[in-house]
C-alpha cells in the first residue's frame, strides 16, 4: 500500500472514531484529497470491517464510536509493558506473521496489536476473521531458555490467561474448549494460536498469537462457526486499551511461573472451566476420529480420553460433542 494512502486512511479513521458525521469535503480538507479520492477509501475501510454509513447531505459517520488502540494508554495502565516492548499497528496481515518476521530483533516478551489483520491467521489453516477495531488482534512472543520442551501445554495456559480475565471484568461463566478455545454460552469468544521457532536442543521462541471478539461489526461475515463477542457478552463496551493492558501483565507473571512449575498449577482452573468435562467427545486428529468420555487433561495439555475403562492422553486435533 502507498504510504499517503495509508496516512490517509489513518486520518480518516482518527476523525470518524468518535461516531459522529463528517462530510466528504471535510474529511477532503483534512487530508487533502478530492472527495471522490475520500469515497474510494471509505470504501476500502468498509471491505476491511468498519461500518460506515454515508447520509445525503451530512457525510460519513461510523455506526459505533470505536475507542482506538493507544500505546501510551496502555504502557501507563500495565506493570509489565514499556513502550519498548509494544507496537500499535493499524491494518497488518496478521500479527503473528509480523513477529515472526522480526523475531531476531525483538525482546522477550515484545506485543503487536493491529486494528485489523487482512489474512489473519487461525489454528489448523484456517482464517481468523480480523474486521477493523472491532476485536483484539496480538501477539506476544517469548523465548524458552528449555527449548520445545518447556512450552509443552503453552497455548492451554494461555486460554486460562484470557478467561481470567474474562473473569476480572465480571464474565465468570465463559468455559475452555481444548485445548485452548474460550467459549461463551456455547459460542466461540476467543482462540489462540501458538507457532514455535527454534532448533532443537537450543531456545525456542513462541509467537502467541490472540484473538478476542470484542464488538463485531452487525453484518460480519465468513465466520464459520457459531461465534459472540464481549459486547454481547457483558451487555456493555469495554475499552480494549485497559483490557489489553490486564492481559498483558496476567500473561506475564503467568509465563513466569510456568518457566518455572509447568502447567501443574493452572490445572485446576483449567477443570473449573472446562467445556467438556465428563461429557462423551469426539476427537479428530489428522484422518484418525476417537471418542470416549473427557476426563480433563494432564500436566502436559493432553487431552485425556476416556475409552472402555481406560484413560489415555492424546495431544493434538480437535474436539467436539458430535460425529465428525
Ligand atoms: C483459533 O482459534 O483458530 C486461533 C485464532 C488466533 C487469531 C489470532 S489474532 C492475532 C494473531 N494473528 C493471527 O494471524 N492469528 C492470531
Amino acid at each position: 500500500m502507498r504510504k499517503n494512502a495509508a496516512l490517509a486512511r489513518s486520518l480518516i479513521i482518527n476523525q470518524l472514531a468518535d461516531g459522529e458525521f463528517y462530510s466528504g469535503e471535510a474529511l477532503g480538507e483534512l487530508t487533502g484529497l478530492s472527495r471522490s479520492a475520500i469515497a474510494n477509501h471509505i470504501k476500502y475501510l468498509g471491505s476491511i470491517g468498519l461500518d460506515i454509513y454515508s447520509v445525503k447531505g451530512r457525510g460519513y459517520k461510523l455506526a459505533q464510536a470505536i475507542e482506538l488502540l493507544r500505546a501510551d494508554k496502555i504502557v501507563s495502565q500495565s506493570n509489565s509493558l514499556t513502550t519498548d516492548k509494544l507496537e500499535v499497528l493499524s491494518i497488518i496481515d496478521s500479527t503473528n506473521t509480523y513477529i515472526k518476521s522480526r523475531l531476531q530483533e525483538l525482546p522477550n516478551g515484545y506485543i503487536c496489536l493491529a486494528e485489523a489483520q487482512t489474512q489473519g491467521r487461525g489454528r489448523r489453516g484456517r482464517p481468523w476473521v480480523s474486521p477493523f477495531g472491532s476485536s483484539i488482534y496480538m501477539s506476544m512472543c517469548w523465548t524458552f531458555a528449555g527449548g520445545y520442551q518447556s512450552m509443552v501445554g503453552l497455548s492451554l495456559l494461555v486460554g486460562i490467561g484470557i478467561n481470567r480475565v474474562l473473569m476480572k471484568y465480571g464474565l465468570r461463566d465463559c468455559k475452555l474448549k481444548w485445548p485452548n478455545d474460550v467459549y461463551h454460552n456455547g459460542k466461540k469468544l476467543a482462540g489462540v494460536l501458538v507457532e514455535v521457532e527454534g532448533q532443537v536442543g537450543s531456545d525456542a521462541s513462541a509467537i502467541i498469537g490472540i484473538g478476542i471478539n470484542v464488538l463485531l461489526p452487525r453484518h460480519v461475515q465468513g465466520i464459520d462457526q457459531p461465534f459472540t463477542d464481549i459486547y454481547t457478552a457483558l451487555d456493555k463496551q469495554i475499552d480494549r486499551n485497559l483490557f489489553i493492558a490486564e492481559l498483558a501483565d496476567t500473561l506475564h507473571s503467568m509465563l513466569r511461573e510456568f518457566e518455572n512449575k509447568g502447567l501443574t498449577p493452572f490445572i485446576p482452573e483449567w477443570k473449573a472451566a472446562d467445556l467438556f468435562y465428563d461429557k462423551y467427545v469426539y476427537l479428530l486428529a489428522g484422518k484418525n476420529q476417537m471418542h470416549g468420555v473427557s476426563k480433563g487433561i494432564n500436566e502436559s495439555g493432553a487431552l485425556l480420553l476416556e475409552c472402555n475403562g481406560m484413560i489415555t492422553p492424546h495431544h493434538g486435533g480437535e474436539i467436539s460433542v458430535r460425529h465428525g
